[in-house]
């Protein structure tokens, strides 16, 4: 392969939407960011300036970092946060990766505007297992904020109470005419009758999963979180933040003008929903212009049938490389939970249930974010910024689904700390991933830092091994996984990649409550296996 430098400045950037105007953190003023453009196998070398107030990194999101864990970017895991007025560079190898991936800043919640896609495509001469389309378009769905996103996390944290709420959704950073003073920021793709179109859709939604369609067009999906998928035509699909999907759209209706929309999938019960999308224009060439744009059927906002039908359709292509045999056996519950005013600080204001703090757990501990690069820590044998203690299955079960629903909930007082789970070097490892929560149940898109997994196997409850079935055949390849809400899925890798791993959901308020953990993978034997040295230019905490 070869290799492609980018210059990265963090810079703040003035826009106008919703009605005022206000400053944004970027890169190099985009909003989206600049496209990553590479081949698989190429070398990537991007210099990033911060040149705001703010800390920033950046997160490769789906990169699987082989023996670059240095270059993975979560703040106070893998790297303490490039200061304002300082310079770090990422560099990493694309090892046997294709398709729609992107980046996005990893440091509280400042990839709300901080992110743009990494598209790689395949080597010279390999061709794409369908017909190429006439032309492609990046789609990214995101959430604007007219709201200082560092302070708005502080706040949140520290009132204990609900999650807040973006004041738009947006189609590659346009709300679209559902919102006020937005009639002309709309993004609009441009079709020619009977020509077929790839969107690279890129969920870079915050705090929300959401589902997306194009009015009187089929979507057929051919990629899933940059992995080849069995071609799976469908109304609508369902991004949740995290997740990466390439379809395929031919223009083969009324010349016209058609909405594409984005609507947030809310999974969680008894919370308020605001009926708003944010709405493109898919125009073919010869329509009127300023027409009616067809409207787009979204589903309700909790339509769990929807989701599954869709995880249902996700075949990776080829017979996978799925371990047949396991010898690490891991059982994590996720969920959300409340916990007792002023367990996590003294001087939190407890607007949470009865008058408690809003939380989140995996096998009820709460990941507190540490003051010092675990990985650093890790590879300098220092002491005091992590313990190793994370349990391998959880300390209490609360059955939410299934269980005494009139029993009280006992995860409330889940453990706070930065435990870690460590795994050896080639470990074939199966993980469950079980929703439950005491307050709600709730879809979590758990993402796994530095590998793809196989999802093997999903379903609605509590996961039982005696009826569990498993598809070890054709499961996706998938770095993120929407647990379903108050049910499970399990997933099957090959810790083959050393280094320290954040695993966490990928809803911005869930990982501010505590939802995740880091997976500690040893060294292996061979010198190839090993991690590499840190560069001389890691920024220090
Ligand atoms: Cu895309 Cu740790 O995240």
């Amino acid at each position: 392969g070869s290799t492609r430098f980018y210059d990265f400045k963090v810079q703040m950037l003035k826009v106008n939407k919703l009605c005022s105007t206000r400053d944004i953190v970027t890169i190099n003023q985009m909003y989206p960011g600049p496209v990553v453009y590479a081949q698989e196998d190429d070398r990537i070398i991007v210099k990033l300036t911060n040149e705001t107030p703010y800390n920033a990194t950046i997160h490769w999101h789906g990169v699987r970092q082989m023996l670059s864990c240095w270059s993975d970017g979560p703040s106070y895991i893998t790297q303490c946060p490039v200061q304002s007025g300082q310079t770090f560079t990422y560099e990493f190898t694309l090892v046997k990766q294709k398709g729609t991936l992107f980046w996005h800043a990893h440091f509280s919640w400042l990839r709300a505007t901080v992110y743009g896609a990494l598209i790689v495509y395949p080597k010279t001469g390999v061709s794409y297992p369908f017909k190429y389309p006439y032309e492609e378009h990046i789609v990214i769905l995101g959430e604007y904020w007219q709201r200082d996103l560092v302070q708005l996390e502080k706040n949140v944290t520290a009132s204990g109470g609900g999650a807040p709420v973006a004041d738009a959704y947006t189609i590659n950073g346009h709300p679209g005419p559902n919102y006020n003073c937005s009639i002309n920021d709309v993004y609009k793709i441009n079709v020619v009758p009977g020509k077929t179109y790839m969107l690279r859709l890129i969920g870079a939604l915050l705090n929300m999963e959401s589902f997306f369609t194009i009015a009187n067009h089929k979507l057929t999906i051919v990629e899933a979180d940059g992995e080849y998928t069995k071609p799976f035509t469908t109304d609508r699909v369902m991004l949740g933040p995290g997740h990466t999907l390439n379809v395929l759209v031919t223009a083969n209706q009324k010349i016209g003008r058609y909405s594409m929309a984005m609507g947030p999938y809310m999974s969680a019960k008894n919370v308020p929903f605001q009926n708003i999308t944010s709405i493109a224009y898919f125009q073919y060439l010869g329509a009127t212009p300023n027409s009616i744009a067809l409207p787009a059927p979204l589903p309700i906002f909790n339509d769990n049938l929807a989701v599954k039908t869709v995880m249902d359709g996700l075949r990776s292509l080829d017979i996978a490389d799925v371990p047949k045999e396991i010898d690490t056996n891991l059982f994590f519950t996720i969920g959300l939970n409340v916990n007792k005013c002023g367990s996590k600080t003294p001087n939190q204001n407890c607007q949470g249930v009865n008058g408690g703090v809003m939380a989140a757990s995996m096998n009820n501990n709460s990941f507190i974010r540490p003051n010092f690069s675990i990985l650093r820590a890790y590879y300098d044998h220092i002491n005091g910024d992590f313990t190793e203690d994370f349990p391998g299955s959880p300390l209490r079960f609360y059955d939410f689904v299934n269980g005494a629903p009139n029993s009280p909930p006992n995860n409330t007082g889940s453990m706070n700390g930065t435990r870690t789970k460590v795994l050896e070097f080639g470990s074939r490892v199966q993980l469950i991933l079980q929703d439950t929560g005491t307050i709600t149940t709730e879809n979590h898109p758990i993402h796994l830092h530095g590998y793809s997994f196989y999802v093997i196997g999903y379903g609605s409850g509590n996961y039982n091994p005696q009826t569990a079935t498993f598809n070890l055949v054709d499961p996706p390849y998938m770095n993120t996984i929407g647990v379903p809400v108050g049910g499970w899925a399990a997933i099957r890798f090959v810790a083959d990649n050393p280094g320290v791993w954040f695993m966490h959901c990928h809803l911005e308020i869930h990982l501010s409550w505590g939802l995740a953990v880091a997976l500690i993978v040893k060294n292996g034997q061979g010198p190839m296996e090993t991690l590499p040295h840190p560069p001389s230019d890691m920024p220090r905490c």
